[in-house]
């Protein structure tokens, strides 16, 4: 870790500066170091993408309503035959010892402490066995696909023998699009924060070498799974596979056909392709596309509990939280994160009680308008 920026060690108590979900991202400063905080808070490029994630939210408006006030209201959800208390997940974010010495151990105990649903990255800092044993909530496996298929294999099974109850592919990321910030700050993953689930990454060598081709159309298709293969996991896995990173209406079709349980639709937190529409712009035609009863999950970009109530009204069943997950374990591990956790719950709350909505599904049926 940079130790040369002075930043601050994690409190174990949460700061009375925080007054919403949101302010984690401006308090994170002080918690981590410039360089890593480069790697985190960017996006790729010129994070064109990554600021769009945001701004989307702002084009829609949520009309209060003031009657009649909702009865029996409730966050639950029931996803893939799983009954959850409410509809924030927390995102597959890589390396979380870059941040607080417990890592992802701290977010799977917040994660069991607040009722919420975990995604473990195969880029854990920490073994997913380990995650599995911290946490008693419900949890996923996110994989990356490996150069390897008997790799690729080995991380699946281990998955469903620590319980992980679906397998999240994620197919947005096979190109690591560079962060400029990132690269601008001298950012390099230190010795010590290891993807602890790859036994050696290094000896993943590739499926096959094609002649003459880049070093960025061999990555391409090196780390991403063939049709094939994804075809074969869908139909072998004895969990649900959702697909993760779809931000075009024919992907989430044909996934849907292929029989994929549930598609996320993503842009990575802008960390992959430049210039891709903000995920919140694409929810509404990809909802179209599958259908009603379809899952759809959706991240990037959310900030606070009416940027959630945005993405369900067009479109997203349940959604996933990124940045704001590392920028409050950064800040009081755990504790920070199931604080950040509860506070999104609660402005989550606040709008579905000013709008007269008492379930998720309601917000579904809600009308968005333009705020001016
Ligand atoms: C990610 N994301 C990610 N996604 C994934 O499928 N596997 C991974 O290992 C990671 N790692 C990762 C690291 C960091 C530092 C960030 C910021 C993001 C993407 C993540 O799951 C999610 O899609 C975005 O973070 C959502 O956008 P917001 O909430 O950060 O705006």
């Amino acid at each position: 870790m940079n130790t040369h920026t002075p930043h601050l060690s994690p409190l174990d108590y949460i700061p009375a500066e925080i007054a919403c979900a949101r302010d984690y991202v401006s308090l994170a400063q002080r918690f981590i170091p410039a360089d890593i905080l480069a790697y985190i808070s960017g996006g790729s490029g010129q994070d064109i993408t990554l600021h769009n994630n945001e701004t989307a939210f702002h084009r829609w408006a949520i009309t209060p309503r003031v009657m009649p006030a909702p009865e029996n209201a409730t966050t639950a959800i029931q996803l893939f035959g799983e009954q959850l208390r409410h509809p924030l997940l927390l995102a597959p974010v890589a390396y979380q010892t870059l941040v607080h010495p417990q890592g992802e151990l701290a977010t799977a105990y917040a994660a069991k402490s607040t009722d919420t649903c975990m995604l473990a990255s195969t880029l854990s800092s920490v073994t997913l066995e380990q995650i599995a044993q911290r946490s008693t909530a419900e949890r996923w496996f996110q994989l990356y696909f490996q150069p390897r298929q008997e790799n690729t294999n080995a991380l699946i099974q281990r998955a469903i023998a620590a319980g992980y109850q679906a397998i999240v592919v994620t197919l947005d990321a096979a190109i690591q699009a560079p962060s400029l910030r990132a690269v601008r700050a001298g950012f390099k993953r230190p010795e010590t924060v290891k993807a602890a689930n790859l036994i050696d990454p290094g000896s993943d060598t590739p499926r096959q070498h094609s002649s003459g081709e880049s070093r960025i159309f061999r990555s391409r298709r090196e780390n991403a799974p063939t049709l094939q293969q994804l075809q074969q996991l869908i139909d072998e896995s004895p969990v649900p596979v959702i697909i993760k990173g779809v931000l075009h209406p024919e992907d989430a079709g044909l996934l849907q056909q292929s029989g994929a349980a549930g598609i996320i639709v993503s842009n990575h937190g802008g960390r992959t392709l430049d210039g891709a529409p903000a995920s919140l712009s694409v929810l509404p035609a990809i909802r179209t596309t599958v259908g009603d009863q379809y899952p759809l999950l959706f991240d990037s970009g959310i900030r606070s509990g009416s940027d959630v109530f945005k993405a369900i009204a067009l479109g997203a069943d349940a959604v996933l939280i990124g940045r704001l997950q590392l920028y409050a374990l950064s800040v009081a591990g755990a504790l920070g994160v199931a604080h950040m956790i509860k506070l999104l719950r609660e402005e989550l709350e606040l709008c579905m009680a000013m709008s007269g909505c008492a379930t998720l599904a309601d917000i579904r049926a809600t009308e968005l308008h333009k705020p001016f």
